[in-house]
């Protein structure tokens, strides 16, 4: 009965809030929403989407110069982004949905100190994150990217913010063929995303 009556009391309460607009009960309403689909312009380029910082943080790889010859070709985190509402679609299904968009944000690490490109912080010596530097994305089309099995590839720039605010598909040899090749599960790198993996 307490249980019931509480239960009662909540959902009229929620109920009056959303009434009066309050805007912290918007997330959850935000996901039925169309906001995580792409947009596409007229000729066929991707919009950046907006908000994606705020989206679920996958992770973040990171191969630094000080590894690699000291030339990366992408030497910053690679910061993984996915929207929350794919990513609930991903957990129970373990499926991406059609309209996935994984959002890449590359971010320089902080100046180094040292020749291995690490430095020093109170809580040690390693590599810290420091300006954004690029965007990356894949999203999962199986009508239009039905040639490089259902995903197309797009980069909106390798600089420091703004990015490009649209991209036109990048060609299968430049992007694709390497998740075709080496990518875990349907052209993405799940291995390095244990979130996804996660209870
Ligand atoms: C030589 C292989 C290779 C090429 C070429 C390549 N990628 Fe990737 N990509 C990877 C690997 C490996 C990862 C995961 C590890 C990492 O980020 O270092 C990744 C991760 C990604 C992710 C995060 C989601 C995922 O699939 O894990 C996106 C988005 C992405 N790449 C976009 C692109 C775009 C856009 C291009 C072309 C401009 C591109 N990639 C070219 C190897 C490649």
């Amino acid at each position: 009965m307490k249980t019931r009556y509480t239960l009662a009391l909540t959902l009229s309460a929620a109920a009056v809030l959303s009434a009066a607009g309050y805007g912290w009960l918007k997330p959850a309403m935000a996901q039925q929403t169309e906001d995580w689909k792409p947009v596409w312009t007229e000729d066929g380029q991707l919009q950046l989407p907006t908000g994606y910082r705020e989206w679920v943080y996958l992770g973040s790889p990171l191969t630094p110069n000080a590894l690699n010859g000291g030339a990366a070709g992408f030497p910053e985190y690679h910061n993984v982004y996915v929207h929350p509402y794919v990513y609930a679609i991903y957990k129970e299904t373990k499926v991406f949905p059609e309209g996935t968009i994984l959002l890449k944000e590359l971010q320089l690490t902080l100046e180094a100190e040292e020749e291995d490109g690490s430095r020093f912080e109170v809580s040690g010596r390693g590599f810290f994150p420091g300006p954004f530097n690029g965007i990356d994305i894949a999203v999962k089309d199986s009508s239009r990217f039905a040639d490089s099995q259902n995903w197309g590839y797009f980069n909106f720039g390798h600089h420091a913010p703004p990015y490009a605010e649209t991209a036109a598909a990048a060609p299968i040899e430049a992007c694709a063929s390497c998740h075709i090749d080496n990518a875990d599960e349907d052209m993405v790198f799940t291995r390095f995303y244990a979130i996804l993996g996660a209870d």
